[in-house]
């Protein structure tokens, strides 16, 4: 059985489908500060099947051992609770090192004293700051992240190797993640900003619905073709796919401590994701330029030949048809809250 913490949220729902669709038992643990219970029931839609779910925070020593002793069978943890905007964490950085990293410890604790020796760690790319050589690979150096939010999980990929290190037989895989977008394919779970959207696709599909009255593109004097940021835009599915993968690579080799970025490997621009928009799901998107983002890098796209080479992963689905499932999942969920 697989604990999920983080589980109805954007990555992790995603990755409970991929779970239950491979035949694993799974149980959520989740505070729902990010997200909804409703996405349980997609969820269920999707697999025909229902993860067991537990309303908690992974900071609740005591909440953490109930659920350990409750579910007996557990014998890995994927591990995505944790806050992720970047610019609340410069506001508010005691709030992020709290819950990120004090999260990460007292899973590690309870793991420890329940014998469950395997977790998968989702961390991110913005551990490489602004890399000095493009693409990115795992050999790059890791640098203090721009945000509080990226520090977090540079020192919680440092617990984890510590903790691997210190030969109790913990075995653990950090995931670093370039820029997941996109929504599962039946339009049924997708990512659900709490607010005003930080990241580029939900504040796109939201501008393109009529929620928000444009988009604001975040400077276009970068030196780069067009301007605008490049990122490498990864479909949510072929990153859930991968933390299947990820987690039968420790099931199955012997693998102590490893790292793997999971990207498509090709950058694309702001524009380029705007055009990719427009011509995939035929709307003209209303948008203008602004002044760069405070904490932004220019450019960053990864190498993932790694992943191809260990996991046997890499991603499939096309920018095109990635945008295209983030307009009908925004289709559907405001569909769904007119019906409720
Ligand atoms: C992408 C590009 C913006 C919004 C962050 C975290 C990363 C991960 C994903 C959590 C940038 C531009 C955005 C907008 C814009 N975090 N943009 N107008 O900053 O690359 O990555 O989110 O999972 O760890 O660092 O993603 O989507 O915010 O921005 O022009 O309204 O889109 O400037 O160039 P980012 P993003």
């Amino acid at each position: 059985m697989i604990l999920v913490t983080g589980g109805t949220g954007y990555i992790g729902s995603h990755t409970v489908v991929a779970l239950l669709d491979k035949g694993y038992e799974v149980v959520i643990i989740d505070n729902l500060s990010n997200s909804e219970e409703s996405v349980l029931n997609g969820i269920k839609k999707i697999t025909g099947k229902t993860p067991a779910f537990v309303k908690g925070d992974v900071k609740n020593q005591q909440t953490l051992d109930k659920l350990f002793q409750d579910y007996p069978k557990i014998n890995a943890i994927i591990h995505f609770a944790a806050f992720k905007a970047v610019g609340e964490s410069v506001e508010q950085p005691l709030k992020y090192y709290d819950n990120n990293v004090n999260g990460l410890i007292q899973l590690l604790k309870t793991m420890e004293s329940h014998s469950v020796n395997k977790i998968v760690f989702s961390s991110s790319c913005t551990v490489y700051g602004q890399p000095g050589i493009l693409p990115v690979d795992e050999t790059a150096p890791v640098v203090k992240p721009e945000s509080p939010y990226g520090n977090t999980k540079k020192i919680n990929e440092e617990i984890l190797f510590d903790a691997v290190k210190s030969g109790k037989g913990l075995k653990a895989i950090s995931l670093r993640y370039f820029n997941p977008i996109g929504a599962h394919p039946s339009a049924l779970i997708g990512e659900l900003p709490i607010g005003v959207p930080n990241n580029l696709l939900p504040y796109i599909t939201q501008t393109a619905i009529g929620i928000r009255k444009e988009l604001k593109v975040f400077g276009n004097n970068y030196n780069t073709p067009d301007g605008t940021c490049i990122r490498d835009y990864i479909n949510i599915n072929d990153l859930a796919n991968a933390h299947v993968v990820a987690l039968e690579y420790l099931f199955n080799q012997n693998v102590e401590y490893d790292v793997f970025n999971l990207g498509t490997g090709k950058g694309s621009s702001v524009l380029e994701v705007i055009s990719a928009f427009e011509k995939s799901c035929n709307i003209s998107l209303n948008y203008s330029f602004a002044p760069p983002r405070n904490g932004d890098v220019e450019k960053v796209w990864a190498n993932p030949a790694k992943a191809k080479k260990i996991l046997n992963w890499k991603a499939k689905i096309s920018l095109e048809d990635t945008v295209l499932s983030a307009w009908e999942w925004e289709n559907h969920y405001r569909k769904q809250l007119k019906n409720n």
